[in-house]
C-alpha cells in the first residue's frame, strides 16, 4: 500500500522501538488483502458533503468528526476522488495533531499528552502498529501478561459482518503507542478507511480537553457490542468509574 503523505514529525524517546507512519502488515495478514486499495472514489469537483464517500451525511465538519459518525465506519476520500486535497472528507489522512508530547504519566509509564487545548470531535492521532491476526494477538496478550500489553483490538459489525482488526504497536509503531486507557477516557477509537479494507484506528476528542491534559482512549472501546475482557493489570486511571483491571475486547 502506498504511504500516505501525512506529515508526522514525531519520533520515539525510547530504544528499541521503530517508528512507523502507517500501518504495516504482520503475523497472520495476507499481504495482498493487506495492500489491495480501492480502484473506485467520489466524482465530487468542490466538496464532499453527499457522495459515495461520505454516503448521504458528512462525516466531518470543519475538521471535527459528527457525534453520529462516532462509531463508524467512515471512508475518507482516496487517490481515486476528483475532489482536491482540501476536501472535507480528508482529515486522518493528513496527520496527527502537532501538539502531542509523550511524557511520564505516574506508575502508569509514559503517557501522551497535548501542549494544546484540543477541541471535541478534533482528530488526535492514529493507533499504528503492524496489523495481526487474532491467533497472533491472542498469543501476544498471553506472552505480555506480566509486561506492557500494546495489542489493541476493535470489532466492527456492518451489515452481517463481524470485522476484527489487532494492532500492535509494541516494535513498531507511531506516536498512539503511548496513549493510556481510562475508564472515563477523553477519546474515542474510530476505525477509519482510507485507501483500503483495513482500518486506521483513530483517536478523536470526545470532550474539550485543555493544555496539558493526558490523553486517553478506553481499551476496551463501546463499538457496537463488543464484549470486555479484563487482564491482571491493575488499572491507574483514576477515575470515580474506575473498573479496577484494564479491560481489553475480547478476541
Ligand atoms: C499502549 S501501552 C501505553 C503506553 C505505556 N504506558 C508506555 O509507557 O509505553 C499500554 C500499557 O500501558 C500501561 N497502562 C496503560 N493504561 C494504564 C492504566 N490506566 N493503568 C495502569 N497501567 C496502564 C499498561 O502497562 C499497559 O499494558
Ligand atoms: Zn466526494
Ligand atoms: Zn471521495
Ligand atoms: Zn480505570
Amino acid at each position: 500500500m502506498e504511504a500516505s503523505a501525512c506529515p508526522d514529525d514525531y519520533e520515539h524517546p525510547i530504544p528499541g522501538v521503530m517508528y512507523i507512519v502507517n500501518n504495516i502488515p504482520g503475523p497472520g495478514i495476507d499481504i495482498e488483502d493487506f495492500e489491495s486499495e480501492y480502484s473506485v472514489g467520489c466524482s465530487c469537483t468542490i466538496q464532499c458533503t453527499d457522495c459515495s464517500c461520505t454516503r448521504g451525511f458528512p462525516n466531518y465538519i470543519n475538521g471535527r468528526i459528527i457525534d453520529e459518525k462516532l462509531s463508524g465506519p467512515i471512508l475518507e476520500c482516496n487517490s481515486c476522488c476528483t475532489c482536491g486535497q482540501d476536501c472535507g472528507n480528508r482529515l486522518v489522512q493528513n496527520g496527527p495533531l502537532n501538539s502531542l508530547k509523550v511524557l511520564e504519566a505516574s506508575n502508569k509509564g509514559l503517557g501522551l499528552f497535548t501542549a494544546k487545548l484540543i477541541k471535541r470531535g478534533q482528530f488526535i492521532c492514529e493507533y499504528a502498529g503492524e496489523v495481526i491476526g487474532i491467533d497472533e494477538a491472542r498469543h501476544r496478550f498471553e506472552a505480555n501478561k506480566n509486561s506492557m500489553n500494546y495489542v489493541l483490538v476493535v470489532s466492527e459489525h456492518i451489515g452481517d459482518q463481524n470485522i476484527v482488526t489487532c494492532i500492535d504497536p509494541k516494535y513498531f509503531g507511531n506516536i498512539g503507542r503511548y496513549a493510556n486507557h481510562s475508564c472515563e477516557p477523553n477519546t474515542n477509537i474510530v476505525p477509519i478507511r482510507i485507501e483500503g479494507t483495513t482500518p486506521r484506528l483513530c483517536l478523536f476528542a470526545c470532550r474539550d480537553i485543555e493544555a496539558g491534559d493526558e490523553i486517553t482512549f478506553s481499551y476496551a472501546d463501546g463499538i457496537a457490542n463488543s464484549v470486555r475482557n479484563f487482564s491482571e493489570t491493575r488499572c491507574l486511571c483514576g477515575s470515580s468509574n474506575c473498573v479496577g483491571y484494564l479491560p481489553h475486547n475480547s478476541i
